[in-house]
């Protein structure tokens, strides 16, 4: 089937180490970022481009299964062009995904958080150059989030709800920067996520995010990151994401 017969409803952008979701997916049609004009490719391992348009509960969903970041060395305009290609594609919703480090000691490694709120600390975004004064009061859709935190308790899935903070990288944080993130309220860092919410609240699209908390972040433990630990924890954490859009979507029925 070709992809330009298909009308998804959702779209899902998968972090570092997540890509295993589309293998648990009824997979309908499958385009690389290659073949369209004005994706961007990453060179990074574990991030290769493409959507993959498939069916979970019997709703038509597209997911990016590979994004750019900032630290590449990309503008803000660039790193969000799969969020408009997606809402061109008529999505209502997005869900968005990352691996992140964990600074709330209450969040354990190898569990998710559902992001209530962000920080934006990458000093850009990808309205820069008009008047775009967009509200930001509610950028995680209130209504996704009970769905969601509901679906988690009813499935047994650890799913804790918490700022993320969004740094540039790709360097991992000192222990004196967690220190001000925790200061400043956030639960988790990582280098993504905050630029594609706020373009897709420009669009009106519905929004929720996740983080899979794959490591303490810098200085929290003392032990030393590694982007394999990072990969490693995204992997065994993809099935509960699986789950919990599965069950979400088909309670939308
Ligand atoms: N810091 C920033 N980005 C990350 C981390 C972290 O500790 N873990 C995964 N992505």
């Amino acid at each position: 089937m070709s992809w330009r017969e298909l009308k998804p409803e959702w779209g899902i952008v998968l972090g570092s180490g997540l890509g295993g979701f589309v293998d648990q997916l009824e997979v309908l049609a499958t385009v690389p970022y290659a073949e369209i004009d004005g994706l961007p490719q990453s060179k990074v391992p574990g991030h290769a481009g493409r959507f993959v348009f498939g069916r979970i509960a019997g709703t038509t969903v597209v997911v990016a299964a590979g994004r750019v970041h900032l630290y590449e060395g990309w503008t803000a305009k660039e790193i969000t062009a799969h969020v408009r290609w997606m809402d061109e594609r008529g999505i209502r919703r997005l869900v968005l995904t990352n691996a992140a480090g964990t600074l709330n000691r209450e969040f354990e490694p190898g569990t998710w958080m559902m992001l209530s709120d962000h920080l934006n600390l990458t000093h850009t975004t990808p309205l820069l150059g008009g008047a775009n004064f967009i509200d930001l009061t509610e950028v995680y859709s209130r209504d996704l989030r009970e769905r969601f935190a509901a679906v988690a308790l009813a499935e047994d899935i650890a799913l804790h709800e918490g700022v993320y903070a969004a740094l540039l990288g790709p360097q991992y944080e000192t222990p004196a920067e967690v220190r001000m993130l925790r200061t400043l309220g956030a639960d988790a860092v990582g280098m993504s996520t905050v630029l594609e919410a706020i373009q897709a609240r420009a669009l009106r699209l519905e929004v929720a995010a996740f983080s899979c908390l794959t490591n303490w972040a810098a200085g929290v433990t003392g032990a030393p990151l590694s982007h394999a630990e990072v990969m490693e924890t995204g992997k065994s954490a993809a099935s509960q994401l699986v789950r919990l859009l599965t069950c979400a979507i088909e309670r939308e029925r």
